[in-house]
């Protein structure tokens, strides 16, 4: 049953048992997201905090035989293959209690496998019993609906987002946040991050994405604030209103923009430093592929924030014009140089005695997207900022 629907459709959610729901839908989809009953919930326990807490999520989550797995799973990936376009792709998440299953139905309906994403948790809840290695990790089979589909990935951007490097199948970063969970708590909440990576790995601006056990709409939250349209179904209301109310937060465009840049973060984020110098100054570090600045805490100083240990990449403008984005030699490093050295390289320092310096590759790197230097107040105050703030997303 249609629940809710945002006034341009781009966010439309539907209350029901989604094994009903599914063949109701007459729109194709670009994009599947599922994050099914892992059906772990069977009285064990796990610990959070420092407190021994059940793992139970609820009645749907509850363990069941292999055959009601396959059942269910089978199901359901069918429908949801129908609604797939031919060149659309399916996301599905799970632990060794799920997965197995998902994989044999993904098999006998057809569709093709692509990847399986191991997501290696930061912060997995320690071991009770020490009788077995800690649970750290879920899978995410990434599959085409059929063996002819031209599937798309933007190959590029993820090896930007990483640096440039070639993205694995190993991601690694953190559970869902509490900043995520300001307007309540699902069980087993995703992070946004997840699905921000997974939208722009595959999808286009405008394309739509299907969520057939949607939650708090994590998959929608993301997809709208990254310009994709949602259909989300829930069979509980209490989750459904939850995932309303994520929605109607980012209505407010200040809290959009933060938690788009939020959702960018990862703790192993590639950081840039953000320097302002004169146009002839430029000219000679970008000639000498040296940057220089003053340690302090005055005009043109660097403002070390955390992730220096993450900067891989110098970004040179003057007042905000005239950008260029270069490589650090060596990811994290700097050197402290005193005035006279700097001088016998050519440069004329004159405001202080010692300077922090990068070294960087001569060869610029392009950036698509135009940095808005110019609206922040200390444009004069060497900045770290993530790389993501200078590449475009599409
Ligand atoms: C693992 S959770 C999804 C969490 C979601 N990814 C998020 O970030 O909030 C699975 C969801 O599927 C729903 N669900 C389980 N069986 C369902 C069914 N047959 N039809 C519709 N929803 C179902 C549950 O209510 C639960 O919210």
């Amino acid at each position: 049953m249609l629940y809710y629907q945002t006034d341009n459709k781009d966010f439309i959610l539907i209350h029901g048992d989604t094994m009903q729901e599914l063949p109701r839908i007459s729109e194709r989809f670009d994009m599947i997201f599922a994050d099914p009953p892992y059906f772990l919930s069977g009285g064990g326990k796990t610990i959070r905090g420092n407190r021994v807490v059940s793992v139970d999520k609820g009645d749907w989550d509850a363990v069941r035989t292999d055959e009601e797995k396959d059942e269910f799973n089978y199901k359901w990936l069918s429908a949801c293959r129908s609604l797939l376009k031919d060149n659309g792709t399916i996301w599905v998440c799970g632990t060794f209690h799920n997965i197995y299953s998902v994989e044999r139905c993904l098999n006998k309906l057809g569709y093709k496998f692509l990847n399986v994403i191991t997501w290696q948790k930061e912060d997995p809840p320690p071991s009770l019993t020490g009788t077995r290695f800690n649970f750290s990790a879920e899978f995410i089979i990434w599959a085409a609906k059929s063996n002819s589909s031209k599937h798309y990935l933007n190959f590029d951007l993820m090896t930007k987002i990483n640096g440039g490097k070639q993205m694995s199948d190993v991601w690694k970063f953190p559970s869902v946040g509490i900043w995520e969970k300001r307007c309540g708590k699902h069980p087993t909440q995703k992070p946004l991050h997840l699905l921000y990576r997974i939208i722009l790995a595959c999808t286009h601006e405008g394309d739509t994405i299907l969520d057939p056990f949607a939650g708090s709409c994590t998959t929608g939250i993301a997809a709208n604030l990254l310009g994709r349209k949602f259909v989300g179904i829930d069979q509980s209301k209490d989750f459904i209103d939850l995932g309303l109310r994520r929605r109607k937060e980012i209505d407010n465009p200040q809290i959009a923009e933060k938690m788009l840049r939020k959702m960018a973060e990862t703790p192993d984020e590639i950081m840039v430093i953000v320097n302002h110098c004169r146009k002839e100054l430029k000219t000679l570090m970008i000639e000498k592929g040296i940057c220089y600045l003053r340690a302090g805490d005055s005009k043109g100083s660097l403002l070390v924030t955390p992730g220096f240990e993450r900067l891989q990449y110098v970004l040179l403008h003057t007042s905000g014009e005239d950008c260029h984005l270069f490589r650090l030699k060596t990811k994290g490093h700097f050197q402290i140089w005193t005035k006279e050295t700097l001088e016998k390289y050519g440069f004329s320092p004159e405001h202080a005695s010692y300077y922090v310096v990068l070294h960087f590759d001569k060869q610029e790197i392009e950036f698509s997207k135009q940095p808005n230097l110019k609206q922040r107040i200390n444009t004069y105050r060497a900045k770290i900022r993530p790389l993501s703030d200078f590449i475009g997303l599409n």
